[in-house]
């Protein structure tokens, strides 16, 4: 036992593309409710960044020792950030995160992430404008383009790793309305009365990418753009 979040039920570390990993983690978040949560981790020759941790059982520690040394942990999502501590802590490690992007609750930030500040070379930062809180989105430039984000673009193909009553939640909330989904209650609490964050997607669209990832759901592998173009029409 040690002061952290203990590890919750997660699957195996997969390849995504050529050295960006995932794995489908979960969290429970009310009384029969645990939801999948998923990290992204990305190599750089040893070096390892973490995206959205998701602490592993010792096993999958283990794997993740043996694809590198976790050097940097990002904070892309404000709602997010359960098991930053414990990275941080467990493989002392650096965290980032935009400028004001965090709660009370999260770490002390040692790096903000900007444009040309980032653990990832050649990757490129999206930063939501006209959000209430900080949200970021990082592109991976190589094989097409991988968008990785967190709540606020999420691809629920199945809904493997959520309880049966999360399940049902899933469904009611409308997170398997269409792939590529924005999620409803991160839209809710984002976007400011009166308002709309059509701009920022449209924005968003602008990058060059042909896969995805969220924090929520599987990976959109191929035909990520036009997925999101449609939720965009759809959406606004
Ligand atoms: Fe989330």
């Amino acid at each position: 036992m040690d002061k952290f979040p203990s590890p919750q039920p997660h699957g195996k570390i997969q390849e995504l593309i050529q050295n960006v990993f995932w794995v489908q983690g979960s969290v429970h978040i009310g009384p029969g409710l645990r939801v999948c949560r998923n990290m992204v981790i990305v190599r750089q020759g040893t070096e390892l960044t973490v995206i959205s941790p998701v602490r592993l059982s010792d096993h999958g520690e283990k794997e993740l020792r043996g694809l590198g040394i976790v050097r940097h942990v990002v904070k892309i999502g404000y709602f997010h950030g359960l098991d930053d501590a414990y990275f941080i802590d467990r493989f002392d490690a650096s965290y980032w995160a935009l400028a004001n992007g965090t709660r009370e609750q999260d770490p002390d930030v040692d790096n903000e992430l900007k444009r040309e500040h980032l653990p990832i070379r050649d990757a490129e930062l999206f930063e939501f404008q006209d959000t209430i809180h900080k949200e970021a989105a990082i592109l991976i430039p190589s094989k097409g383009g991988l968008l990785i984000t967190c709540d606020s673009v999420q691809h629920w193909q199945n809904t493997a790793g959520c309880s049966p009553l999360a399940k049902l939640a899933v469904h009611k909330i409308g997170f398997r309305r269409r792939p590529a989904q924005i999620g409803p209650p991160w839209m809710k609490k984002m976007t400011p009365k009166g308002s709309t964050l059509q701009r920022d997607y449209e924005r968003l669209l602008q990058l060059k990418f042909t896969h995805l990832i969220g924090a929520h759901g599987q990976p959109l592998i191929h035909n990520a753009k036009s997925a999101l173009s449609e939720t965009i029409d759809a959406t606004f």
